[in-house]
């Protein structure tokens, strides 16, 4: 290893082997009580809450540790009804032609459309984004690297942070995104990378079985 300035690693914790296997059963038990739910309750939700999963986030591995992600953090209605005209306006477009076939008939059994209420009704809004330039440092302008998958991993842990503190969230991509980098007056080098819906679910939420369907094991992974 080349030379480099470190600490010791002092906050590891080592469980025994049946703790291990506990543990990992009870995390997949709650994580598989995750789903994408499209009816949310108007359920205040405090912003200490938010801003401790966002910190979670902030943790994600990523490349050169330049942390290439910004979260705005959305609870003005008049913000969240910006966001909901133009996201419908989008949607709209799209189930009216900008789709393919094929991509409306995989949207078909979530019951997805063009009117999306929750985007006013959940008390908050996360607009993901993924910076081209950055360093480890606030305000740097360097080269960004694995950008999308540093990204992806940190919106991971976003949406397990928020599931973990006891909320609902959805995951949301309006086709094109570049509307939510004006109304978060969020920089050019920026790129809107996903909307997370967060709040409680409306109590007469539901699920679509779709959804439910998740892959076996077997079809997932194989061990070498
Ligand atoms: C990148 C990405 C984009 C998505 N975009 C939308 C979307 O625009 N609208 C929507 O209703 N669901 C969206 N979803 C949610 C998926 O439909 C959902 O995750 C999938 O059906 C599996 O259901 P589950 O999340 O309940 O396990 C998106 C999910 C991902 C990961």
């Amino acid at each position: 290893m080349q030379q480099h300035d470190s600490i010791p690693l002092d906050d590891f914790i080592e469980y025994p082997p049946q703790q291990m296997h506990q543990r990992s059963m009870e995390f997949y038990q709650d994580i598989k009580r995750r789903h994408s739910i499209r009816q949310f309750s108007d359920k205040p939700v405090s912003r200490k809450i938010i801003e401790n999963c966002i910190k979670a986030a902030g943790t994600a591995p990523n490349g050169a540790n330049h942390q290439p992600w910004h979260f705005t953090a959305i609870s003005s209605p008049d913000i969240k009804r910006q966001v909901r005209e133009q996201a419908e306006a989008h949607e709209q477009r799209f189930y009216d032609g900008a789709a393919n076939d094929e991509w409306l008939n995989a949207l078909k059994p979530l019951g997805t459309d063009a009117q999306k209420p929750y985007l006013e009704t959940a008390p908050w809004l996360i607009a993901v984004f993924s910076q081209k330039k950055g360093g480890v440092e606030a305000g740097e302008k360097n080269t960004n690297y694995y950008i999308h998958e540093s990204v992806g991993i940190a919106t991971g842990f976003l949406i397990t942070a928020l599931h973990h503190a006891g909320l609902a969230t959805l995951t949301h991509t309006p086709k094109p995104m570049s509307f939510l980098s004006k109304i978060c007056q969020r920089p050019d080098d920026e790129r809107p990378y996903m909307l997370i819906i967060v709040g409680h679910p409306d109590e007469k939420a539901t699920i679509p079985k779709h959804a439910l369907k998740k892959k076996r094991l077997d079809e997932i992974a194989d061990f070498l």
